[in-house]
């Protein structure tokens, strides 16, 4: 079944509140479908302002916290409460402002030895959907590095061509650091599968990602396609500028 992948094109203005409408509706959904939602969530700056808006008293109680359980997509290898990690980001942003219970959050221990903690995040991801093959997230969040990359997905890495493990470590040369990432089995198991974009910077590479060669070791967020699942482009009219006519919404 080919995935299905979608643009939305969103006026920077109301662009964050735009992801932020659709978040709580998938949540509901979700709900509604099985009675828990399951999100991963992005590093990155992207997503920062959607967290904050999600935190406060116009959203916060539009998702069900005690039914939602908070994964990460992927995560440097640092303490959680270095100014590196997106779990930190996610913590200051959205995290210590709703209900979420505390077994339900669970974090990607950058602070342990990269392989260990990805042993230990397979093993927490299998016991938390309660399965051995991959676990079908209700949405996984993403953003776009200027070079293509996706979660911690980079270019020319062996990250890319894992096909058995959900989560494993890889180093990266040029920014000289460990990460924790999901693979492209566990990114393409989704029922649901974001990638936002925002700003001047990602307009060119938005549009050889979305529209130039095919050449997904290079551009790794062209691996991006769910098997079952949907495929959302989540672009600010900046990032989307130079794409081939797009309706802005
Ligand atoms: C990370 C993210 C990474 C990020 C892109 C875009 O750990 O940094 O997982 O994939 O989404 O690099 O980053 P910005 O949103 O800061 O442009």
């Amino acid at each position: 079944m080919e995935s299905a992948s979608q643009r939305r094109v969103v006026d920077g203005a109301d662009f964050y509140r735009a992801v932020a409408q659709q978040f709580v509706e998938l949540a509901a959904d979700a709900m509604r479908k099985h009675g828990r939602f399951r999100v991963a969530l992005a590093g990155g700056s992207t997503p920062k302002p959607l967290y904050e808006l999600l935190a406060t008293r116009e959203f916060v109680a539009c998702v069900d916290w005690a039914h939602t359980e908070v994964f990460f997509s992927d995560e440097r290898c640092v303490p959680p409460d270095d100014a590196r990690s997106n779990f930190r980001m996610a913590a200051d942003a959205l995290l210590k402002h709703v209900p979420l219970p505390a077994e339900q959050l669970h974090r990607m221990r950058g602070e342990d030895d990269p392989a260990l903690a990805a042993l230990s995040y397979r093993q927490e991801l299998a016991a938390a959907f309660r399965t051995v093959t991959v676990p079908r997230f209700d949405l996984i969040l993403l953003g776009l590095g200027e070079n293509g990359h996706t979660a911690s997905l980079f270019p020319g890495t062996a990250a890319l061509r894992e096909f058995l493990r959900s989560v494993v470590p890889q180093y990266l040369e040029a920014q000289q650091e460990w990460r924790l990432t999901f693979t492209r089995p566990m990114l393409n198991a989704a029922h649901q599968v974001w990638v936002l974009a925002c700003g001047a910077a990602k307009a060119g590479i938005a549009q050889r990602v979305l529209e130039g060669r095919f050449e997904p070791e290079v551009l790794p967020a062209q691996y991006l396609a769910p098997a079952a699942g949907q495929l959302i482009w989540w672009l600010d009219a900046a990032a989307a500028a130079r794409l081939a006519a797009v309706k802005t919404e």
